[in-house]
């Protein structure tokens, strides 16, 4: 508790005087214009108060007993969260010897006494911009870091793509398919990004198996196929250390879940599984029985449905599935496994 360092819509200052009636005036002037006001009559109250509650301002008077305000703020500036508090002085002595140790001190600003509360206005709507700012700043500095953080785990994805002739531009195919999906069915627009960034890299938990497992141009044993299975579990926990990306984490680890409860790794069913998986699992399934794999062709469009449509409602979620067949009527698929979507690939090899 105590700082605050993106000013709320109400900023709180906490006015510091041991003149009661100072205190009182400044709290009836700040209060009517929609601050919220803390007091304190010294320094040591001030701290209590600045421990126990949010402040986005100190207002101080520099003479006071028990600790004055010079005593105040070098206090704080030795604690990293209360020195970003602005601290703005104000003191009836406007000497040399204050102006300089408030400049010392890095006060965000100097009032000599008596002011009118409108100069003290002026300095807090400085101070709010300011925060403001810096706020922004912030936040594209954590938008930069997570955009590097994503491409770099992209790139990782493609290195894996590369590796495996099986899904070479297969995980970009089937992340488009599932967000012409999930747009169809209304979901909120940041859903559909986290499903995106789920779709892409769906199958980075095969970074760690063997190429002999991975490359294999044969249908696989159902122990090979127990590696196989361990890989929505290591793709999740590839993406775990991004916050931000904790759906997708989870939309990963579900989408070879299916609603009856028959999927792997943890044999999820119905709306354990997380919503947006099920859009991924149609997707997947399509796009890789839609696209040549070493040892078959792509199969045609009919032949793809028809298989599909016998998991509606086991295999794959009955309403996405819905969804999913009233865009491939609208044709909105017509390059998936011909190379336009993405080009040919394929999906977690079948066990024997
Ligand atoms: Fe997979």
């Amino acid at each position: 508790m105590g700082v605050s360092v993106s000013f709320a819509s109400m900023p709180s200052i906490l006015v510091v005087d041991d003149s009661p009636s100072l205190v009182h005036y400044l709290k009836t002037a700040l209060s009517a214009a929609r601050y919220h006001v803390h007091t304190a009559y010294n320094g040591r109250e001030a701290v209590e108060v600045i421990k126990s509650r949010p402040v986005d301002v100190i207002l101080c008077d520099l003479q006071m007993p028990e600790m004055d305000g010079k005593k105040l703020r070098r206090k704080l500036m030795a604690h990293g969260r209360y020195s970003r508090i602005p601290f703005v002085a104000m003191s009836a002595h406007d000497t040399a010897e204050n102006f300089n140790a408030m400049r010392e001190l890095q006060a965000a600003a100097f009032l000599t006494k008596p002011f009118k509360p409108e100069q003290l206005f002026i300095v807090l709507s400085r101070l709010q911009e300011e925060a403001r700012l810096q706020e922004l700043s912030e936040r594209r500095l954590v938008r930069l870091e997570k955009n590097l953080l994503v491409r770099s785990i992209v790139s990782l994805a493609q290195a894996l793509d590369a590796r495996d002739n099986c899904t070479r531009t297969h995980s970009v195919a089937a992340a488009r398919v599932a967000v012409k999906i999930a747009a169809r069915m209304g979901i909120p627009r940041a859903d559909i990004r986290q499903l995106f960034i789920a779709g892409k890299l769906h199958d980075i938990g095969k970074i760690g198996i063997p190429d002999a497992i991975l490359q294999k141009p044969a249908r696989l044993t159902e122990e090979e196929f127990a590696v196989i299975k361990t890989h929505p579990q290591a793709g999740a926990r590839i993406l775990a250390p991004i916050p931000s990306l904790r759906e997708a984490a989870e939309i990963i680890h579900c989408h070879h879940e299916r609603p009856d409860g028959k999927g792997y790794p943890r044999g999820l069913s119905g709306g354990e599984i997380h919503f947006l998986a099920h859009i991924l699992s149609i997707a997947d399934v399509f796009e890789a029985l839609m696209s040549d794999r070493p040892y078959r062709r792509g199969l045609p469009l009919e032949e793809t449905l028809t298989i599909m449509s016998g998991g509606r409602g086991t295999q794959f979620h009955a309403e996405c599935f819905d969804s999913f067949l009233i865009l491939v009527r609208e044709g909105c698929f017509a390059g998936v496994g011909k190379g336009r979507e993405g080009a040919a690939g394929a999906t977690c090899p079948d066990p024997a």
